[in-house]
């Protein structure tokens, strides 16, 4: 189990390259099997999720070699329809082969995901979707399992825009006959990044970043070269860190579009914040005063993941802090490990209310989930002492070499 060591009280500065978005990669992962071909996909970030997708993408018959920050994937072998239950474990977005395997081979079966630390997380809209493409889906032991001869293209109302659901639908459709709508669809960067990843393949389809995405065909070509976007939601964690710890720090590879709500909230914080064309520059004096209402949403709003991480910032903001909740039910469990460390939060269902304090003390603390066990290092860097987070492996899911990102920042950080 891995623990994160802090030592807090250290100003940050320097300049650090962002990753490649996990939220990217892994739906691009599963839509290389579409068509078959070989895909090589680049800037791919080396994550915990990445490998268990790996592993699922050699279960289903791929071959797969990952080299540093690049992915080779040969799909012309797929020959299976099923996911185990093992491997679906090791990872919650594993859902999203659903829509591609259905496509690829006019059949999938995979365990149905359970609840997970942010909730329940049903999947009623996927299979929406699918099932107006003309599958059928019927469950047994645990298991969906969703058939189609012919997809057909169709008209896609998805009642709320979930991100999963949207890529599921975009999925499935490249192997549907005529035109298929997408409305309500979600609107987040990853998705304009899947797009641009199947166009590469041969998809023809537009519309992503808006809420109407259009999919209209399918010629699917044997090379596809891909080049995965920035990760949108670790940037806004270098940022948070930033804007507490005090400090002159340049994100490069950091496109400010995409978090821009992050760096507004910054600002109105106290932060001075420079975007250019690639990169973001924070400068902070690490005292702050409390903002704006952080009140999450589908894109463009605030985004969830970077709730906590923006909460972490605002532990010792001078005044009160308002955070409301909006898209996962469970999405405050940061928060009693927070006040561990002298914290002064008050939750009342989906909101949270903040009061700036003047110390924190370090303390041992418990990672529930990886955006909210990120947010306790964050906390951690900020409070007097030392701070040991028990992670069961959440913060590697999601960020490329944490402590290292952070120490060359000038954090005292340590994985051990
Ligand atoms: C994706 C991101 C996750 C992010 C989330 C919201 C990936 C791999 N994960 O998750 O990091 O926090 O978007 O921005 O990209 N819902 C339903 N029925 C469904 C599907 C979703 O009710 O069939 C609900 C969920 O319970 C949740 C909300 O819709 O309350 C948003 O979920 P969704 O946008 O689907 O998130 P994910 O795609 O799972």
């Amino acid at each position: 189990m891995p623990t994160w060591t802090v030592h807090g009280g250290k100003k940050l500065k320097g300049k650090l390259k962002i990753q490649g978005a996990k939220n990217a990669v892994l739906p691009i992962m599963a839509a290389s099997i579409l068509g078959g071909g070989t895909s090589r996909l680049v800037n791919c970030p080396q994550l915990s999720d990445i490998n268990a997708s790996v592993d699922i993408l050699r279960h289903l018959g791929c071959k797969v070699s990952c080299r540093d920050n690049e992915i080779i994937i040969d799909s012309d072998n797929v020959c299976k329809c099923h996911i185990p239950h093992t491997l679906m474990l090791k990872m919650r977005s594993s859902v999203m082969y659903m829509g591609a395997i259905l496509a690829r081979m006019g059949e999938v079966r995979l365990s149905r995901p359970g609840g997970c630390e942010l909730g329940s997380r049903p999947i009623d809209l996927h299979l929406k979707a699918l099932k107006t493409l003309g599958a059928e889906i019927s469950e047994e032991r645990g298991e969906v399992c969703c058939r189609a001869k012919q997809l057909r293209g169709a008209h896609i109302h998805l009642d709320f825009p979930s991100v999963g659901a949207t890529e599921n639908a975009m999925l499935a459709a490249c192997a549907a006959e005529g035109e298929t709508v997408i409305t309500n669809a979600a609107c987040e960067p990853e998705i304009v990044d899947l797009q641009n990843f199947l166009r590469c393949k041969g998809a023809q389809i537009s519309g992503a970043g808006s809420s109407v995405i259009r999919i209209s065909g399918f010629r699917p070509r044997k090379f596809a070269c891909h080049r995965i976007m920035a990760d949108r939601i670790a940037a806004s964690t270098y940022l948070c860190a930033a804007a507490s710890c005090g400090g002159d720090v340049l994100l490069d590879d950091a496109i400010a579009n995409y978090f821009y709500t992050v760096i507004t909230s910054l600002r109105s914080m106290g932060c001075d914040i420079i975007c250019g064309s690639n990169y973001v520059r924070i400068k902070s004096s690490g005292r702050l005063k409390a903002g704006r209402p952080i009140v999450t949403k589908p894109y463009p709003g605030f985004p969830t993941d970077s709730q906590s991480l923006m909460m972490a910032a605002c532990l010792k903001a001078e005044g009160t802090s308002v955070f409301v909740e909006n898209i996962f039910e469970n999405r405050f469990r940061h928060v009693p490990e927070m006040r561990r460390l002298g914290a002064d939060i008050r939750t009342e269902g989906r909101v949270a209310m903040v009061s700036g304090v003047e110390r924190l003390s370090g303390a041992p603390l418990n990672a529930s989930d990886l955006r909210g066990g990120a947010a306790l290092v964050l906390a951690g860097l900020i409070a007097d002492g030392e701070t040991c987070v028990y992670d069961t492996g959440h913060i590697d899911r999601g960020y490329e070499n944490f402590a290292y990102a952070l120490s060359s920042l000038g954090a005292d950080i340590k994985r051990i």
